[in-house]
């Protein structure tokens, strides 16, 4: 695989370059972008693409229900102030015209990719139709790497094609992560267990220790013989083989809101049919505490709780830990834009935890599988 800067200047002068970046950003409920955490990690790519005067066509995809890019796309102008860069929000039969008028270093923003009919079918004439707008092709998107699309694949057999700045930064961050140094401590929350058990299986034959935490914490509580109550439950629940590893560290209490709107601590086994499970508790906290402040690499994917809804008590003590740790020289990974999400709204400065990871999907397959079908497309 090559990155963009084995390219020189003078390769890259005047060539018209397909850039799909991550563009996939929250939106909130008055249609305005709610975090630039992923759209800033992009930015080192942009810069370095038209710094040597290549003309940049950016493309990504937003949202699931086709939403248009323009929001995102004037975040992007607003982030590049000296940079000329413009949104053209209309269908593709008339972008070939618009890159046709790029000049060098000048910026151009594609609408939602998920709005082509090609794309997420992977169709080899769209793919085709946007290898044709373009010299070379510069993959960055790494949150989007595990889709299969023809913006992030089809057209990279098309075209010379380089992995950017970010897909280098997540690949060599993440490949550390598959393979820590001792003592590891891996924290996986979230939902949906039957989507985790490859990983979670994984993250306890290569780290010294895994906690389980979340949603996914339920699981654990319902597969030792507790009642999980009202709480988000997944379809299956882990087996003894999770339950007995030697590298399982199990969640020993829970916060719940009681029928009554009470919110306490409880134990396991004293959780009943109608509580709702909001986050761990300070047993399972004061529990990990030792292993944290062992450890020299720790990996963390998924809230403890519910943050939206302000349960963020615990995500705090667990980032203010990870950051002392951070602190004395140890390693950090953490990923997933809930997580992010939740320590930001714990009111810690996540930046102070490592590297952050823009992938949430993505980087759960990464640290699975080892690749993604973006990055073998570039091989
Ligand atoms: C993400 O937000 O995890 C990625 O951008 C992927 O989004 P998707 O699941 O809508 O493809």
């Amino acid at each position: 695989m090559k990155y963009i800067d084995s390219l020189s200047g003078v390769e890259l002068k005047g060539k018209r370059v397909f850039l799909r970046t991550s563009l996939n950003l929250p939106l909130l409920d008055d249609g305005s972008v709610g975090d630039l955490f992923r759209l800033k990690r992009g930015i080192p790519t942009i810069r370095f693409l038209v710094e040597r005067g290549a003309r940049v066509i950016i493309a990504g995809y937003l949202g699931r229900s086709g939403d248009s890019m323009r929001p995102v796309a004037e975040e992007l102008i607003k982030a590049l102030p000296e940079i000329p860069v413009r949104f053209f929000g209309t269908d593709m039969t008339h972008v070939p015209r618009e890159v046709a008028a790029l000049r060098d270093g000048e910026c151009l923003v594609l609408e939602n990719m998920r709005r082509c009919e090609g794309e997420e079918k992977k169709d080899e004439t769209f793919s085709t139709f946007l290898a044709s707008l373009a010299d070379v092709y510069v993959s960055d998107a790494f949150a989007e790497a595990h889709r299969d699309y023809a913006s992030n694949v089809g057209i990279a057999s098309r075209l010379p094609s380089y992995a950017g700045l970010l897909m280098r930064d997540e690949i060599e961050h993440l490949n550390v992560a598959r393979m820590p140094h001792a003592p590891s401590f891996a924290i996986l929350g979230g939902a949906k267990f039957e989507t985790k058990a490859p990983l979670v299986a994984k993250l306890l034959a290569s780290y010294d220790h895994l906690f389980i935490a979340g949603a996914l914490a339920n699981d654990v509580f319902r597969a030792q013989g507790y009642s999980a109550g009202v709480s988000l439950v997944s379809k299956k629940i882990p087996g003894n083989d999770v339950l007995t590893h030697p590298h399982f560290i199990s969640p020993l209490d829970a916060t719940v809101e009681t029928h009554a709107g009470h919110v306490c601590v409880k134990k396991p086994e004293n959780v009943v049919i109608d509580d709702r499970i909001v986050d761990t508790g300070p047993y399972s906290i004061a529990h990990i505490a030792p292993y944290i402040a062992d450890a020299q690499y720790i990996l963390w994917n998924g809230p403890t709780g519910i943050y939206e809804r302000g349960y963020t008590t615990y995500t705090k003590h667990i980032a203010y830990m990870i950051a002392q740790r951070v602190s004395e020289g140890a390693q950090c990974v953490i990923g997933g834009g809930d997580t992010i999400a939740a320590i930001d709204a714990s009111g810690v400065d996540a930046s102070t935890l490592g590297f952050l990871s823009t992938g949430g999907g993505a980087m759960l397959e990464y640290l699975l599988k080892g690749t993604l079908p973006a990055i073998e497309a570039l091989k």
